[in-house]
């Protein structure tokens, strides 16, 4: 199935537009292990998706965050590894590789590699197995305005918005823009259409707010700290749930 079905199927039946960043951190692996464990059995209701970050593959190896994916499937959620690749395409390979085979629906990935040589061997890839590939159109944070706003190119137009032509010429399943600069997820969607999906990071601690990200063409929202922060990850999580109905 098309990675952006199998959001759309997950976030009707639980009614959520939260993809869940889970970023915890603890020195020892098992306690880490079971609080990644604890804190997505208590919030699968509310979302619709799990997101994993490098740093939690460097903390606990793939192995075991192949058994959180596992984890996440069984709740039916889809799973989407914030590798942000930008590499060669051999090494590319190399990665797309290890997290198909951990059992991830989608990577997602940095299109500044261009086509040849650096993307192709991810789409090609992700194409074979099946799986996502979303793009990084916009970041959340305050320095990304000096590299994404760049203008650049014979169209003279922002870098993002190259970006985002590239989404929709590579078919990729979706974009990434910041949750902290709706005007941007605005210029994104009317660039990009209603029918590629925008993923917005950035919501709660960084400051972006849910639902006008959202009302500017966002279609999820991924959290990590508001949620797992909390002192407790399911109130936070039914809280954020609740106020975007
Ligand atoms: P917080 O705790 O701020 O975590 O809710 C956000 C999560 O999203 C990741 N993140 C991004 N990922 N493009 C991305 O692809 C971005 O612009 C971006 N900003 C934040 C972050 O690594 C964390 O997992």
């Amino acid at each position: 199935m098309p990675f952006s079905n199998m959001m759309r199927a997950s976030s009707e039946r639980t009614h959520s537009r939260i993809v869940l960043a889970l970023d915890l951190q603890d020195n020892d692996r098992e306690t880490l292990t079971k609080k990644c464990s604890n804190i997505l059995e208590t919030v699968a209701e509310y979302i619709c998706a799990l997101k994993i970050n490098r740093q939690l593959v460097l903390a606990l190896g793939l192995p075991t965050v192949s058994q959180i994916v596992k984890e996440a499937h069984k709740q039916s959620l889809p799973t989407i590894m914030d590798a942000k690749l930008n590499d060669v395409g051999h090494t590319n390979s190399f990665m797309m590789e290890a997290y198909v085979g951990a059992g991830f629906d989608a990577v997602i990935a940095s299109p500044i590699t261009g086509w040849e040589g650096g993307m192709d061997a991810v789409f090609e890839i992700a194409r074979r197995e099946d799986r996502g590939v979303l793009l990084l159109v916009y970041m959340s944070n305050p320095g990304a305005e000096q590299f994404y706003a760049m203008i650049t190119g014979d169209k003279q137009r922002p870098i993002f918005e190259s970006f985002t032509q590239l989404a929709i010429d590579w078919k990729a399943d979706g974009i990434v823009v910041g949750a902290t600069r709706p005007e941007i997820i605005r210029r994104a969607r009317f660039l990009a259409g209603s029918a590629m999906e925008i993923y917005s990071p950035g919501v709660g601690t960084q400051g972006g707010d849910g639902e006008r990200a959202l009302s500017n063409g966002a279609n999820y929202l991924i959290v990590g700290r508001t949620i797992y922060g909390a002192e407790s990850p399911r109130e936070a999580a039914r809280h954020l749930y609740e106020s975007l109905k």
